[in-house]
């Protein structure tokens, strides 16, 4: 299924919060709250978000991450449940990829749960090369996360 009309944007967080909140609830088992992405968020010297919206949801899906120097963190990517498979994960990223080589990106990396493999094959097809293991990182429920990076562009 092929989304159509998707417009990825940088996250107004005026416009955004509480469908950013609603994405955070119905995608992750220990989810960002309402306080969190504000205090993420409200670090504007190197947080950055972007929200991709369809004729059907405004926030459809979403990433945050951190700018520093030229190294970009992805910290959160979430796609609402109902809008998966459609491409909108890929237009999103591919479109913040582009958008933070202009402001200075040369290198990007995250940490996926090892048994995420929707993310993993995701980040496979968009070049991300896996470059180590951080064990038991995660918690609720103890997981091993692969540490990806990718150059730019
Ligand atoms: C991971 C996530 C963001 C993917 O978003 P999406 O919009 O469904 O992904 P896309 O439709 O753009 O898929 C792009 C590619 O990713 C891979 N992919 C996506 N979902 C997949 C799945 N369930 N199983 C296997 N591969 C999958 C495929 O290679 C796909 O390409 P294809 O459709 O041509 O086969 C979404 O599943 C999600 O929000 N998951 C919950 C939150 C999460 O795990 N976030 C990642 C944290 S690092």
């Amino acid at each position: 299924m092929k989304a159509l009309d998707e417009t990825v944007e940088r996250v107004d967080l005026r416009r955004d919060l509480d469908g950013l909140v609603e994405l955070e609830a119905a995608s992750f088992r220990n989810p960002w709250t309402c306080e969190m992405l504000l205090a993420e968020l409200a670090d504007v010297a190197v947080a950055l978000a972007y929200v991709v919206r369809t004729t059907d949801r405004q926030q459809a899906g979403y990433c945050s991450c951190r700018l520093i120097e030229d190294e970009l963190h992805l910290n959160n990517l979430a796609v609402h449940p109902t809008q998966r498979r459609c491409g909108l994960g890929r237009r999103l990223l591919e479109h913040l990829l582009h958008d933070v080589f202009d402001l200075g990106a040369r290198r990007v990396t995250l940490e996926v749960r090892a048994s995420n493999a929707a993310a993993l094959a995701l980040y496979d097809s968009l070049a991300f090369v896996r470059r180590g293991l951080r064990r038991g990182y995660y918690t609720m429920p103890v997981e091993d996360a692969v540490i990806l990076w990718r150059s730019l562009p």
